[in-house]
């Protein structure tokens, strides 16, 4: 059934139904223009927050040199209103917020002009923030976070976070996500991808999304193996019992854990349902 103009659709699975899953940038941004944001949890990630400070240990200190006297730069893609763009430039990094809607940018500037300037890094410093727009897939918006100092010159972010973006991907770009985060991770032991997994429900209970289902071992089978296509059921699922082929080239898994606390879309009946994963490139370089 096709929307009616100025209507509010019904969900996000109607309005996406009639979209091509790789051009699906006009369909982000009315969504935002209609004001229909029902993924936005009003505020940062509280499991992001929590990992930083308590597993420090897997990460360099952000304001520690990342070349040419730069700060460590992080990269959230999707960020919507930029709640974890915000927290993360608490945590000293410098930060570039990508959207795909221009709209959404708008509103995350708004936020950041409103947000309190805290520093939660523990003495790191306040990091730099930077809004782009582009494409995710595409190469011109890093062209632009280049010209704004908000990447390293080599084009590679020292941590980027995922949360809601990949799970608001139709499936069948899931192998181009994990190949374009594998491009973007800095190289060696130096870069960290950092995975707040939602929603890990069964697709059989819930149907197709977005927000497309994501149990921990989905992404396991993408971003051990960037770029190759993954066998799924009639449900669309990845078999839980599918094994992937670790690759040379591909990320690798340094840590899953059950956060503490998450927003409460992330529980059920109290109890987090949310894992959040810490990955880097298997090969040093
Ligand atoms: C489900 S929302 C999540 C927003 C944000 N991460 C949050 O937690 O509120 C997904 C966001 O990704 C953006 N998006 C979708 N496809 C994109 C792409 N290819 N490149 C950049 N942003 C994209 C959409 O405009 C939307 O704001």
């Amino acid at each position: 059934m096709a929307q009616q103009e100025n209507q509010p659709p019904r969900s996000l699975t109607e309005h996406f139904k009639h979209h091509d899953p790789a051009r699906q940038g006009s369909a982000w941004d009315a969504l935002w223009e209609d004001q229909f944001t029902p993924w936005d949890r009003g505020g940062p990630s509280w499991a992001l927050h929590d990992l930083l400070k308590e597993r420090a240990d897997l990460f360099d200190p952000p304001n520690a040199d990342s070349g040419a006297g730069r700060r460590k730069t992080a990269l959230v893609p999707g960020c919507g209103r930029g709640h974890d763009v915000l927290l993360l430039s608490e945590f000293g990094y410098d930060v570039c917020g990508l959207e795909i809607s221009p709209r959404a940018l708008e509103e995350a500037k708004q936020v950041a002009a409103e947000a309190p300037r805290d520093d939660a890094g523990a003495g790191a410093g306040r990091g730099r923030v930077t809004f782009v727009s582009g494409d995710f897939f595409a190469g011109d918006w890093l062209r632009d976070a280049q010209a704004a100092g908000a990447v390293g010159d080599d084009g590679k972010f020292d941590l980027i976070f995922d949360y809601t973006f990949l799970c608001a991907l139709h499936p069948s770009m899931r192998p181009r996500w994990a190949e374009r985060m594998r491009e973007l991770l800095a190289p060696g032991d130096r870069g960290r991808l950092v995975c707040l997994e939602f929603p890990s429900w069964d697709p059989a209970e819930t149907g197709p999304g977005p927000a497309w289902s994501l149990p921990s071992h989905v992404y396991v089978a993408h971003l051990s193996q960037p770029g190759v296509a993954v066998p799924t059921d009639e449900n669309g699922a990845v078999p839980g019992d599918y094994v992937p082929q670790q690759k040379s080239d591909g990320l690798e898994r340094i840590v899953r854990l059950k956060p503490r606390r998450t927003h409460p879309a992330g529980a059920k009946d109290g109890d987090v349902q949310d894992r959040i994963s810490v990955w880097k490139h298997r090969a040093s370089e």
